[in-house]
């Protein structure tokens, strides 16, 4: 299957989905604002956290910041169905995961095949799920770093866009190692939205290609 964005209109709609500090969501609407990032427009952040300060740094810039609470619903389906309303609301094109701290299920997968990235802080497939640096320190690792990818049902295992590496050193804490990997996260996730923005990412089964 072959998948390229081919978005004539004049910007494409983000909805940034977070559960914490949005230093991600910070870089992605640096990059918009200096027009690292052409056509484009965040429009509205979303956070399963009440006292998310990635809502707050939305507010600080004018965009909409809604927090959906999944305890108001009575499964997973309920508030899927939920986030998938406000999406539409808003137009979303795609949707950025930005330390979005849930699994995004089949509801919302579904309805946004190839238009929902995420970040995850290690090389992937190493090191999935949580405590990433934990588990990157644990095993020994001398290269960690950080990926994005379109997000698929499984967790973290879906098509790898773009990664960077960052040496591990012997002194490493999981703050001085998450702080390394946190700079090139900066990087190629703002760049990979470009990307796709830009109709630049084409994906066959598991493989991205980036078009010239
Ligand atoms: C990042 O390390 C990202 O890779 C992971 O969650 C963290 C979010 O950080 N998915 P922030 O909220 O963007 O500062």
């Amino acid at each position: 299957m072959s998948n390229i964005n081919t978005n004539n209109k004049t910007k494409t709609n983000i909805a940034v989905l977070v559960s914490g500090r949005g230093s991600n969501l910070q870089a992605i609407i640096d990059n918009i604002g200096n027009k690292n990032i052409e056509n484009a427009t965040i429009k509205v952040v979303i956070s399963d956290v009440a006292d998310a300060y990635a809502l707050e740094r939305a507010k600080k810039h004018g965009i909409d910041a809604i927090f959906i609470d999944p305890a108001g619903f009575e499964d997973v389906s309920g508030y899927e169905q939920e986030l998938l309303k406000v999406l539409a609301n808003y137009d979303t094109e795609l949707i950025v995961l930005a330390g979005y701290m849930r699994i995004v299920g089949k509801v919302v997968i579904s309805a946004y095949k190839n238009c929902i990235l995420n970040i995850h802080p290690t090389l992937l497939p190493s090191f999935k799920g949580l405590h990433s640096h934990k588990q990157t320190l644990n095993y020994g690792v001398k290269v960690s770093g950080c990926t994005v990818h379109f997000v698929d049902e499984g967790m973290d295992t879906g098509p790898i866009i773009l990664q960077s590496c960052v040496p591990v050193l012997e002194n490493d804490t999981e703050d001085s190692l998450s702080e390394r990997i946190l700079e090139q996260e900066h990087k190629i996730y703002p760049l990979s939205i470009k990307l796709f923005i830009e109709g630049k990412l084409k994906v066959e089964g598991r493989i991205v290609s980036v078009l010239k």
